[in-house]
């Protein structure tokens, strides 16, 4: 398959882009949280809420994308989206971590990515550019392919991230867990086996930030099955233009059925950790 990203395309142009809306609907979701703000629909099961602000979220990604990038596709969590004919497409999730933003806890994000290839392909697809916004501390991770990945608060400097190294017994371990209460019996399974491996289990609750803590040492290693393309688009290049790895348990891209993120010296130690652990601890279906 190639993804090889077309000579026309400018990825740190794409990464501006991405800044921007990402920003945009970061101010959106603080500023117009309504003071209410309740479940307005269900998804999956009754915890995989939807609130209204995550549709007003995505739809002013999507409308500002058009108005930015008219040629580009768009592929977002919620209703609504748009095939293009650019070769470009724009992976969103309009809130990451939409637990924490009902419940007030400051560790949600706007996740906004440039992908080649068709991001609803499992495989077919992979970020050139990226930027990942908490609105409330006013972080805002970007990268674009083979330019880097930054950090900056607010309007301060931004700053090259490079992903620290620390042995898989020494790291601070963040994942989470799907909606699904099935899924969630075997994930705490696993979890049971590999918190006795690690300095420390985190769950933040917004993979997309889990992904930059990655590129910014404030975790060293990550893993989680379950997770959708814009919830990892952003953040998976972020962490790898960092010097981080991501992939899924057999090394190639990450994918719903895994995604493993960690530094050189313990990126293959997780893997083979959790390769051992899914081993002993049986398919899911079996729980
Ligand atoms: C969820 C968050 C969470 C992860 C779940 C995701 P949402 O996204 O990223 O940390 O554990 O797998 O579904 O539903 O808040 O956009
Ligand atoms: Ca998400
Ligand atoms: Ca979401």
């Amino acid at each position: 398959m190639d993804l090889s990203v077309p000579t026309t395309v400018d990825p740190s142009a794409l990464r501006e882009v991405a800044e921007q809306v990402a920003l945009e609907a970061g101010r959106l979701i603080v500023q117009e949280r309504p003071r209410d703000l309740g479940v307005a629909e269900t998804k999956t099961s009754a915890t995989d809420v939807v609130t209204v602000m995550d549709q007003r979220s995505q739809d002013l990604l999507l409308t500002r994308l058009g108005e930015l990038r008219p040629d580009d596709g768009f592929h977002g969590e919620e209703r609504g989206g748009r095939v293009g004919t650019s070769g470009i497409s724009w992976v969103v999730d309009p809130i990451d971590g939409t637990v924490n933003y009902l419940y007030g806890i400051p560790a949600y994000a706007v996740s906004v990515a440039a992908v080649v290839g068709d991001p609803t392909t499992p495989g077919a697809w992979r970020p050139v550019a990226g930027a990942v916004v908490n609105p409330v501390t006013g972080e805002c991770f970007t990268a674009a392919l083979d330019a880097g990945a930054h950090r900056a608060v607010d309007s301060g400097p931004r700053r090259a991230l490079r992903v620290p190294d620390a042995p898989l017994g020494l790291s601070l371990c963040g994942t989470g867990f799907g909606y699904d209460p099935d899924r969630r019996r075997w994930q705490g399974e696993v979890l049971a086996r590999v918190v006795p491996e690690v300095r420390d289990i985190r769950r933040i609750g917004s993979a997309a930030l889990d992904l930059c803590r990655i590129a910014d040492g404030s975790l060293d290693v990550y893993y989680e099955r379950g997770l959708n393309p814009w919830d990892m688009a952003a953040g998976w290049l972020v962490a790898t233009e960092a010097g981080g790895l991501v992939t899924d348990l057999e090394g190639g891209h990450p994918s719903t059925a895994m995604t493993i993120a960690g530094g050189p010296g313990n990126h293959a130690d997780l893997r083979a950790l959790l390769t051992g652990v899914l081993a002993r601890v049986g398919p899911e279906k079996d729980h």
